[in-house]
């Protein structure tokens, strides 16, 4: 029997706070896209309450009537000391920030300001699908340079790309995930200082998406990309989004290393009116005071991966999952249980469990699936049963 595993001390752990009745009344995509008798884990929301202080911050806004535009740089400092605490990184300065509507049209806006319409842009699949969407809808060319042994960057590679892309002297980007989506890896300081070389070696310009960077295991150091030598031209885009499930409340912050302050100078004035004065408020407040919300998230999330781990082992052993250090994914390697390039499509139509399908992931993504984490012990229990289920 596979035991679930208990409450962590400290605050309550928000991922034993909700059950399936109430969690269905809830109408986000991930509650409404499949029918009712479909068990959904599969895009990034997490099954949790609200931490009690972005309630707070959003209650006391409603009260006042506070919902106009925003202004300040409340965001930027919060999220300046969340770094200083979080990474010991004392790196974040509010002027070279800048307020977007979220983290892919941040990204977006970032290509934007350092390449032109046709130019390569440079990722690393098997990576969040919407990578190849958003490039491929802005007119850039997705190159993929595939992550390596240990889905880990495979830094040679990356440099074979990077000659390729820069060869006839044309502007490139490399649109680094990190942590990265799906697999949970967490980038050294190592790889990410040799990311850096190679990028300055051929004129790259570094677009890193750090979106996931609260969510890293216990024990695990996440390192700023734009704190590592050499990284002074690179762009960043960080959020509480992911971290304290707050999709729905748009907002997100652009970072410009010490050398990019004048191109992010460049990006539009009205690119700042896409986020809500709402989800600003909701994002300071999480990153200010919802620490340790966060930590009681982290341990659960870690109890999690432990119960997939013996659930897998006990039900499904013929999967292969990779040991995420972030995230609350779950990269799912199927491909020995022989269900073909796709086998979220069979646990969905044969077991009523919705996962990703690994085949947007891009290269590296057939045969795999991706599941979310982030909801109950009893509702992923559940999932590992109907899974096995869908394979008898
Ligand atoms: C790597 C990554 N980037 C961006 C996003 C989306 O963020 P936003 O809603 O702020 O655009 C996600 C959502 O799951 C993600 O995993």
């Amino acid at each position: 029997m596979t035991s679930i595993p208990h409450d962590t001390p400290g605050e309550p752990d928000p991922l034993r706070a909700l059950d399936l009745e109430r969690l269905r009344r809830r109408t986000s995509m991930k509650w409404r896209t499949y029918p009712e008798d479909v068990l959904p884990l599969w895009v990034a929301e997490m099954d949790v309450p609200l931490a009690e202080t972005v309630v707070r911050a959003l209650t006391d806004a409603l009260a006042l009537g506070d919902t106009g535009y925003p202004a300040g740089t409340a965001y930027a400092e919060a999220l300046a000391a969340f770094a200083a605490k979080r990474w010991n990184w004392h790196g974040i300065a509010p002027e070279r920030t800048a307020i977007v509507p979220d983290v892919m049209l941040g990204v977006v806006e970032m290509i934007k300001l350092v390449t032109g319409a046709g130019d390569p842009v440079i990722v690393n699949p098997p990576v969040y699908p919407p990578f190849f969407q958003f490039i491929t809808h802005m007119d850039r060319r997705v190159v993929e340079a595939p992550l390596g042994a240990g889905l880990r960057l495979d830094l040679g590679i990356l440099e074979e790309t990077f000659r390729e892309a820069t060869a006839h002297g044309g502007r490139a980007a490399y649109l680094l995930c990190s942590p990265h989506n799906p697999t949970g890896t967490v980038h050294t300081a190592e790889e990410l200082t040799a990311v850096a070389g190679l990028a300055e070696r051929y004129g790259v310009r570094v677009v890193v998406d750090e979106i996931h960077a609260p969510l890293v295991a216990p024990g695990v150091t996440f390192v700023p990309y734009l704190s590592v030598p050499g990284a002074e031209r690179g762009l960043s885009l960080m959020s509480a989004s992911k971290g304290w499930n707050l999709a729905g409340l748009k907002a997100a912050l652009a970072l410009a290393g010490t050398a990019a302050a004048a191109d992010l100078a460049r990006m539009p004035e009205e690119v700042s009116h896409g986020p809500s004065h709402l989800g600003i408020i909701a994002h300071t407040a999480a990153l200010s005071e919802g620490i340790g919300w966060l930590d009681a998230l982290l341990a659960g999330l870690q109890d999690n991966r432990r119960l997939l781990d013996s659930l897998l082992a006990e039900h499904l052993p013929g999967i292969r999952v990779h040991p995420a250090e972030a995230t609350f994914l779950a990269w799912l390697d199927c491909r020995a249980l022989g269900l073909g390039d796709d086998p979220a499509e069979v646990f969905l139509g044969r077991g009523r469990v919705a996962l990703s399908s690994g085949l947007p992931f891009g290269t590296g993504g057939a045969g795999h699936a991706r599941l979310n984490l982030a909801t109950t012990p009893e509702i992923l229990t559940e999932a590992v049963r109907r899974m096995a289920t869908a394979l008898t």
